[in-house]
């Protein structure tokens, strides 16, 4: 069964860990994901995108999808299923759905818009027993097509949306999605204590976890961070063992094309990228 993130964070939070969010684009990373969660005993957070709901065929499919994986393959540890930077309107849709946790991203509306609306969606998902994630500052790079700048969130804002009753924040803090570039200035770690001392024990979230150094993560989860976004870097190690595949003939080998054979090795290195990350954010074992 599908559970809320609140139960899942608030232990996480306690105990000085992270439990890593991790997008699904197909059956075949889900399964991965879901099976990797359950090998090293962990908590886990899968994340929908806009376009990878549209990808999959709707969020009604991904949830008949998700809740039939755990039961088939027996998944016992807690599992979330979590829209990833919802509009208002797909926040509704994926409530409809059966989603067991949602993202507003309502960082781009004047801040009373942005209050009004959350309020709103603290309301309901408080009904459905759901999680409910909220942004403020917007986080930089690209998603789903749209590319933004990456800021600091201001600690009072963040505080104004935390008191509105949302499980998990989403603080800017310098990080962005994608890759970070090479002058990048490291992540705000001032910012990050200065949003912690106004939001107390609310479990903040780290958007862009591809390619932060560790010690930035570790550092980040001492100062409350109890989620970590992964998405590119699944996507990259994915890519990459695909690659080699089909340059080393392998999939021409025998009888021919077989699409579970060519897709087995990038399932592979989704899965060794998500034990690092479940590894490095401390999540082994929490179940
Ligand atoms: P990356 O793609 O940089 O790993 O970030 C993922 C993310 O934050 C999804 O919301």
């Amino acid at each position: 069964m599908l559970v809320s993130a609140k139960d899942m964070l608030e232990k996480a939070r306690e105990g000085k860990y992270a439990v890593g969010q991790f997008n699904i684009n197909n059956l075949e990373w889900a399964k991965t994901i879901l099976a990797t969660a359950q090998e090293c005993n962990s908590p886990v957070i899968l994340g929908v995108s806009e376009g990878a709901g549209r990808y999959m065929c709707g969020y009604k499919t991904i949830v008949g999808m998700v809740n039939g994986m755990i039961e088939e393959m027996g998944i016992t540890v807690p599992v979330a299923l979590h829209l990833d930077h919802g509009s208002y309107e797909a926040c509704y849709k994926c409530i409809d759905a059966g989603f067991s946790s949602i993202m507003f991203d309502g960082s781009h509306y004047p801040i009373e818009e942005n209050v009004e609306k959350t309020t709103e969606l603290v309301k309901i998902c408080a009904d459905k027993g759901m999680s409910l994630e909220a942004e403020v500052g917007s986080i930089g790079g690209e998603e789903d097509g749209v590319i933004g700048a990456g800021e600091c969130a201001d600690p009072e804002e963040c505080k104004m949306i935390a008191d509105l009753g949302v499980t998990m924040l989403a603080a800017g803090i310098g990080n962005i999605h994608g890759k970070y570039p090479a002058n990048w200035a490291g992540l705000s770690f001032e910012t990050l204590a200065a949003v912690k001392d106004k939001v107390g024990d609310m479990p903040l979230v780290l958007h862009g976890g591809t390619g932060i150094p560790e010690d930035m993560i570790k550092k980040a989860i001492s100062l409350g961070v109890a989620k970590i976004n992964v998405n590119t870097e699944c996507q990259l190690s994915f890519a990459a063992a695909t690659r080699k595949y089909i340059e080393e003939g392998k999939d021409l080998a025998g009888k021919g094309f077989d699409p579970r054979k060519l897709l087995a090795p990038g399932c592979e290195a989704i899965k060794n990228t998500v034990k690092e990350k479940m590894e490095l954010f401390g999540s082994i074992n929490k179940a």
